[in-house]
């Protein structure tokens, strides 16, 4: 009779464990030697046998995929709030909220490093006047994240996005991170369009009242000239629109809107396309040629590709 290896040592252990029952073998030892041969017998099937301490739950090998990722919101929670709860003791009020670490789970496009800078920079801007605003919002998903931390004041929310993804390069857009691996930058237009409905159902999840916020659809050459809706005042705004025409004009509207205390985060610096460096570059050292209008951080890379402008008069 042909017989496996695992077949003839593990199955005669077994044997042997069932058919002696003798006082000399402790029952430990019992289950010792039982354990063993049933850890072999799985190996050499490919399979491991592990006390379930160490794996998540049962529910782990019930449903693997839902149970994990429930895992790892909850962990992320947990550190973050254990970070948030570090950041007040030096003296940074970020109200600890269970919402926001979910959303910044949940975050596909933007690290939570960068998610945290935007929390910090909307809570300075707390007494600032002004409404808060988003260009390039896509998906909502940032827009969500921002919805979730004025909540408890009354500022506006405009929300800026053609939905019809990325325009046409400029001169100034030069690929420097083919992202999607589509070979130009001219191949790139088009893409990243989202529906509107999305964004207003991301909103409507963290039950943001409707009448809080106002979707500004189009591109925005167009939206700042013909839109008769757009905020008076600015305390907050998240550039997001990957090159350099939008990301321009929306610094030089920004401008005519913002006044000392507010803050500018423009995303995609350095990153993805040439254009928004440039856009940035050139608006800060305009409007610094005499006195310092802006200042402007740009974090070590490793915490995401952006720049915060910090208007001081
Ligand atoms: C990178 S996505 C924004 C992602 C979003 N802020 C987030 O983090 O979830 C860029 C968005 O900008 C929009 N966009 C780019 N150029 C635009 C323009 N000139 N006018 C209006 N929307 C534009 C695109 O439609 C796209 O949805």
């Amino acid at each position: 009779m042909e017989e496996t290896s695992y077949g003839t040592t593990s199955y005669s252990l077994l044997l042997w464990l069932i058919v002696d029952t003798s006082p000399r073998i402790e029952q430990r030892d019992h289950v010792r030697i039982l354990k063993k041969a049933i850890k072999k017998t799985l190996a050499t099937l490919g399979y491991e046998l592990c006390p379930l301490g160490l794996r998540a739950s049962i529910s782990d090998f019930v449903n693997p995929t839902q149970a994990y990722e429930q895992r790892l919101i909850r962990n992320f929670v947990n550190l973050t709030q254990a970070y948030e709860q570090r950041l007040n003791e030096s003296g940074d009020l970020i109200e600890i909220n269970e919402t926001r670490s979910t959303l910044i789970a949940r975050m596909c496009g933007t690290p939570p490093s960068e998610a945290y800078y935007l929390v910090e920079a909307l809570t300075r801007c707390t007494n600032v006047r002004g409404d808060v605003c988003e260009y390039g919002v896509a998906q909502g998903e940032t827009s969500a994240l921002i919805a979730n931390e004025i909540r408890s004041g009354s500022k506006a929310l405009h929300l800026f996005d053609s939905f019809e993804g990325l325009p046409k390069p400029s001169e100034e857009d030069r690929l420097k991170d083919d992202i999607f691996s589509l070979g130009s930058m001219e191949a790139y237009t088009g893409t990243m369009s989202c529906p509107e409905d999305m964004v207003r159902a991301r909103l409507s999840a963290i039950s943001f009242p409707p009448q809080r916020y106002v979707i500004h659809k189009g591109f925005i050459d167009h939206v700042l000239k013909h839109d008769s809706n757009l905020p008076e005042e600015v305390s907050f705004a998240y550039v997001d629109f990957d090159l350099f025409e939008p990301t321009k004009l929306t610094l030089d509207f920004l401008h005519r809107t913002t006044s000392t205390g507010a803050i500018i985060i423009v995303d995609d610096y350095d990153f993805f396309s040439t254009g928004v460096k440039t856009a940035v570059d050139g608006f800060v050292e305009e409007k610094n040629s005499g006195a310092t209008v802006y200042e402007c951080f740009v974090p070590n890379s490793r915490y995401g590709y952006f720049a915060v402008l910090t208007r001081k008069g």
